[in-house]
């Protein structure tokens, strides 16, 4: 090992350690039923201290345009889909190109309601998805990542668990760039249920899905990459799940459409400060 790359280890695993700064989404998914509700849901995430959290919220494609810029605390506005197309006929399609004229830099991809769990067609997968992130990341946006299991792969077991995150990860591994992509552990079957992960299984799976990227991408991208979690988080339990030292956040859902969410918010910031 030369001193330089010493230097640059000890230094990743230092900035891994120190400054993996906690981040926090709220996915607004279809909701609200009416633009009238959108201030009152920007005041939300608005009342969010952000001094020591990234925050970012996903507002449904009809709403995206209204909310881009009414946030005063560097809230991103981080609309729920793109294409990997760019302008032009792609019908019912939105471009990332359109999004930057709108003054954004984030996208949200890779959802399970947008892998098949919503019900009428995959209308994302592995592939698809990697061509998006190689997209956005070559446009200059960062994006946010959406991975999960469902139930029928979590009740086998972790070992089952992380085969699937790596068969899901596998065609990103190599755009995994910890400036510009944040990824999102969403197991599907907490998803809207009301059953949240353990800290502990959380914790574990994080920690898998660390050691899978530190394998397969590198150690220092393992180090610095920041992992939330999604399903069913709230005020409650966030302070327990941010307790755990491979969760660095949390992608919110139903939470996200209450004036708590500044309580997940407070919650990691506390954890991590
Ligand atoms: P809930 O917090 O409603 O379970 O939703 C999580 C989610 O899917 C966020 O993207």
């Amino acid at each position: 090992l030369s001193p330089q790359r010493w230097l640059v280890g000890v230094l990743h695993l230092f900035y891994g350690i120190i400054a993996r700064r906690p981040v926090v989404g709220g996915n607004w998914k279809c909701n609200p039923d009416s633009m009238s509700k959108l201030d009152g849901l920007i005041a939300n995430i608005n009342d969010c201290d952000t001094s020591q959290c990234d925050v970012y919220f996903c507002p449904s494609p009809l709403h995206v345009a209204y909310c881009s810029d009414k946030t005063t605390n560097g809230a991103k506005c981080t609309p729920q889909n793109c294409n990997f197309t760019g302008c032009g006929a792609y019908t019912g399609e939105m471009a990332v190109e359109q999004m930057k004229d709108l003054g954004l830099s984030q996208v949200l991809i890779g959802h399970s309601e947008r892998r098949g769990e919503f019900g009428i067609f995959p209308m994302d997968d592995n592939n698809s998805l990697a061509t998006k992130l190689k997209y956005i990341q070559d446009a200059g946006m960062s994006c946010v990542y959406c991975i999960g299991e469902p139930l029928s792969i979590r009740e086998k077991g972790l070992e089952a668990v992380l085969a699937e995150m790596h068969v899901q990860l596998t065609p990103i591994y190599s755009l995994l760039d910890p400036s510009s992509v944040v990824i999102a552990y969403e197991p599907v079957w907490a998803i809207g249920t009301g059953v949240t992960a353990t800290p502990e299984d959380a914790q574990a799976t994080h920690k898998g899905i660390r050691d899978l990227i530190a394998k397969h991408a590198s150690a220092e991208t393992a180090e610095a990459i920041r992992i939330q979690y999604g399903g069913s988080a709230n005020a409650a339990n966030a302070p327990d799940l941010s307790a755990q030292p491979d969760i660095d956040g949390f992608l919110v859902g139903g939470a996200s459409l209450k004036p708590e969410f500044k309580e997940i918010v407070a919650a990691i910031s506390k954890a991590k400060a």
